[in-house]
């Protein structure tokens, strides 16, 4: 069997779906990005990059190492190829610019460059997220610098959306919004290589994933919920439920996509200016349009997370995702 590599799947794409060749070429290149990060998380000490910067990011959360290298890594990847208006980080404050040194392009870039990074130095997997919309109103035509507002749009408005994920293996997940596909990275050849052909998450679960230790803050549709699945066959749900949590997104998503599950990360009642923790733009919005594409649902417990209308670029919302009778399940309960 001859091996399709992203590469070639793209390429293909653009023949029969009509993916315009700029969008094609961001995706190779972000891939590519996302290759070098493979490279550096898993040298590990031996690259001298575990640990932690003197530095906090925008949220106020302490940078690792690697939290900057590979937001650096995929900045500069991104920068010169002509297809960006601007890209927008978790760990940067403000959208970066294109140096007007490099052509723009019509689309817009935003990631989470190392999502799941306090599991870094203890060895457990962690991820790349990102997210493509295009540039509003031709705005990438204007000499001026791009501010965040045109970034704020809602994620339906998103054309692709994907992560790569650092585990025993190192796999891109991908949607331009027909499908979700994955593809293994061959470390040998340095290509990724279709494995995974339209992904699907199973209708129902026995499986959910939630930071317990929460608990006595969340919500009472929350409480409600977790209650009955805590009480398995005997409860309401007449079903036994298994509990995974890794405190990767990208890892849990990921099982989700392979086995089935429903992930939950809510609002709670300790900081009220941040209704969860989860980032929109660069977390909720990229893994809701895989979620969906693959057959799940994605919501942030009263509607469906792709419809947010974004009022900041760090704006966090509470994520229900997977499996669609659970996560159909959970967000009744908020609007019961
Ligand atoms: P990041 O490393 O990009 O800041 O994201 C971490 C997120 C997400 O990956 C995960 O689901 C969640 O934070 C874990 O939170 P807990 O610390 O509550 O487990
Ligand atoms: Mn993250
Ligand atoms: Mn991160």
């Amino acid at each position: 069997m001859s091996r399709v590599t992203l590469s070639r799947y793209l390429i293909e794409q653009t023949r029969s779906h009509n993916t315009p060749a700029d969008l094609r070429f961001l995706i190779e290149v972000v891939a590519r990005a996302c290759k070098e990060i493979s490279h550096a998380v898993s040298k590990g000490a031996l690259g001298g990059v575990l640990g932690s910067t003197e530095t906090e990011n925008v949220q106020g959360e302490v940078q690792k190492k690697l939290d900057v290298l590979s937001n650096e890594i995929l900045l500069e990847a991104n920068e010169w190829g002509g297809t960006l208006a601007a890209m927008a980080s978790e760990e940067m404050d403000e959208p970066y610019q294109i140096p007007g040194r490099y052509p723009k392009g019509a689309y817009l870039l935003t990631f989470d460059p190392l999502d799941g990074s306090s599991n870094i130095d203890v060895n457990v997997s962690v991820g790349t997220i990102f997210s493509v919309m295009r540039c509003p109103g031709e705005c990438f035509s204007q000499n001026d610098s791009l501010g965040e507002e045109a970034f704020l749009q809602p994620g339906t408005q998103q054309v692709a959306a994907g992560y790569a994920v650092y585990g025993p293996q190192t796999m891109l997940v991908l949607t331009l919004g027909e499908g979700v596909i994955g593809f293994t990275l061959d470390r040998e050849m340095g290509s990724f290589v279709l494995t995974h052909d339209n992904i699907r998450v199973p209708e129902s679960t026995a499986e959910f994933a939630i930071n317990m230790s929460n608990q006595r803050h969340w919500e009472a549709p929350v409480q409600r919920y977790v209650d009955e699945l805590l009480a398995g066959k005997e409860g309401p749900l007449g079903k036994n439920y298994n509990m995974r949590w890794i405190a990767s997104m990208v890892a849990d998503v990921h099982r989700i996509l392979t086995r089935g599950g429903v992930f939950m990360y809510p609002r709670d009642k300790r900081d009220p200016s941040k209704p969860g923790k989860l980032r929109l733009m660069y977390e909720a919005n990229p893994m809701a349009m895989i979620i969906e594409q693959a057959g799940g649902v994605a919501t942030d417990g009263t509607q469906r997370i792709l419809d947010i209308q974004p009022t900041a670029l760090h704006q966090r919302v509470p994520v229900f995702l997977g499996s669609k009778e659970e996560v159909d399940r959970v967000t009744g309960y908020h609007n019961a």
